[in-house]
């Protein structure tokens, strides 16, 4: 009997993305170290207390990478396709959200045929069969709202999985990304294969906390006290005079 060899996997490192539109929040988890990019959709850059563009702007300047940007409306073909134009040439790392309706898939259809370089999201996708259509037209992304609508059902929104295996088996090639809330969720659309999670700044840190974490850290830091009292380990590299094989 002859064994085929085990097909060797590329890997792929999730994305995370801080769904936001103040650049001080940006910078704060930029230095952290753990985003990719920034989402922004209507309701942020309202928020932004500036021009439209200028609070674009600084969005870009604050973000590592790529940065969704929102068409308005979301009924009319030619008016998305206009701004999308115009939010594309503005950077080259903005990725042009169109809504999910059927304006929004025809205009993606439109926009891709005309520049097949242009890249667009397709947003606030809440079911499998949306996502499917999203992918015909050829969008990069497909942004779902798990998260949001989990937070209105009673059941656990699991999309991400149906929707990986759909994309798979077709070959599709726009990559997933989850509106990210809990940390329980935010697993769930990780391992079901989310390419690209994105999240507000409340709830990325509550990625960082458990309560069981913290008891843990007390609990050295009581044993430490009791021996050493306030002492840490000594600062800074050993001089080579010092340093030994042990
Ligand atoms: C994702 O790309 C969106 O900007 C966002 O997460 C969804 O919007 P909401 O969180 O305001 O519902």
């Amino acid at each position: 009997m002859t064994f085929s060899k085990t097909k060797k996997r590329t890997p792929k490192v999730m994305q995370l993305f801080l769904d936001s539109s103040d650049p001080k929040e940006i910078l704060t988890a930029r230095e952290w170290g753990v985003i990719d990019g920034v989402t922004t959709n209507p309701s942020l850059i309202a928020r932004a207390g500036t021009a439209m563009e200028a609070a674009l702007r600084a969005v870009l300047e604050a973000s590592p990478g790529p940065v969704f940007c929102q068409v308005i409306g979301w009924k009319e073909v030619e008016p998305l396709k206009a701004q999308a134009r115009w939010l594309s040439a503005f950077s080259n790392r903005i990725i042009v959200k169109i809504p999910m309706s059927v304006a929004g898939i025809t205009a993606v259809r439109q926009l891709k045929q005309e520049n097949p370089k242009i890249k667009l999201a397709v947003t606030a996708v809440s079911t499998v069969a949306q996502a499917f259509l999203v992918a015909k037209a050829g969008a990069d992304v497909v942004a779902l709202f798990n998260g949001p609508l989990d937070l209105e059902q009673d059941e656990p929104v699991q999309i991400v999985a149906p929707i990986r295996a759909i994309y798979d088996r077709s070959g599709f090639t726009t990559k997933i990304l989850s509106a990210g809330r809990f940390p329980r969720s935010f697993g769930e659309y990780a391992a079901d294969g989310t390419d690209i999670i994105t999240i507000r700044m409340e709830f990325m840190k509550q990625l960082f906390e458990h309560s069981f974490t913290d008891k843990r850290m007390q609990g050295f830091l009581s044993d430490w006290q009791k021996a050493f009292g306030d002492k840490t380990w000594p600062a800074g590299a050993q001089p080579a005079a010092n340093r030994k094989k042990r």
